[in-house]
């Protein structure tokens, strides 16, 4: 059995993620929430770290549980944050560079020993890369810087045979969308298991062709 570390698996798309991962893999699980990390471990036999990756602790914790060879890497644990552009200011900007960002990055460096060939690294971005909405400008930054670590990665990894892919959803149903969030209309989300189902096909795919990047977006309303 093979090893994948996902982070964020305590919700939504990253729980989604382990659940479709689970059959096939042993599961390295992390967040900070320990009762639903717990929980979703348990029920999988995976093993949960809970460990906040917004600080150095945090990231030594998660990439210390790895003592062998790791085949996949999911970088899914991320924050969502709205703010005019006359409303952005430093903590807006750290909270959301922190994790969405930082923590990807500095998570794969520390993995990237233990990464072996034939395996891959996923990031989870998102649809605002390719569409603008108002009070989404950090949060887009954020998420274009990943896809632009990711390119590079993935052609600094290429001659070591581990892919780099990017699934880049657009508006799912998960806990990410406060209940009170205006417009959000959850009977026309993507459903998280089927932006697991991308992450399943880019780690599972035969080694020979790397799946670059892939968006799931509504069936139907908007993205
Ligand atoms: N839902 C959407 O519409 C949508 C669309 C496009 C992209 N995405 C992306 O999808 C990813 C997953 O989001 P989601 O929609 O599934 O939302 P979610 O249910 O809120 O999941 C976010 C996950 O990230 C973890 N996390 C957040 N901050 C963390 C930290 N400092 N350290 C460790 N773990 C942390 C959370 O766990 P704890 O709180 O337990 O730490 C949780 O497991 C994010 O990168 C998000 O940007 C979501």
């Amino acid at each position: 059995m093979s090893t994948i570390l996902i982070t964020g698996a305590s919700s939504g798309i990253g729980a989604a993620i382990a659940r479709i991962l689970a059959p096939r893999h042993r599961l390295i699980l992390v967040a900070r929430r320990r009762d639903r990390l717990e929980a979703i471990a348990r029920e999988l036999g995976a093993t949960a770290v809970v460990a906040d990756l917004a600080t150095a602790e945090g990231l030594v914790a998660a990439s210390a549980t790895v003592d062998g060879p790791l085949h996949a890497l999911v970088n899914n644990a991320g924050i969502f944050a709205l703010a005019g552009a006359e409303a952005i200011d430093r903590a807006h900007l750290d909270a959301l560079w922190r994790i969405n960002v930082d923590a990807p990055m500095l998570l794969t460096a520390a993995l990237l020993p233990r990464l072996v060939g034939g395996g891959a690294v996923v990031n989870i971005s998102s649809a605002v890369v390719d569409n603008a909405f108002a009070r989404c400008a950090a949060y887009t930054a954020s998420k274009c810087a990943l896809e632009g670590w990711s390119r590079v990665l993935r052609e600094e990894l290429r001659p070591r045979a581990i892919r780099v892919g990017v699934v880049a959803p657009g508006a799912t149903d998960t806990e990410i969308w406060p209940a009170d969030f205006a417009g959000a209309d959850r009977s026309r989300m993507v459903r998280a298991a089927d932006v697991a189902a991308a992450v399943q096909l880019m780690i599972e795919a035969p080694a020979a062709s790397s799946f670059d990047r892939i968006t799931v977006t509504p069936g139907s309303g908007s993205v």
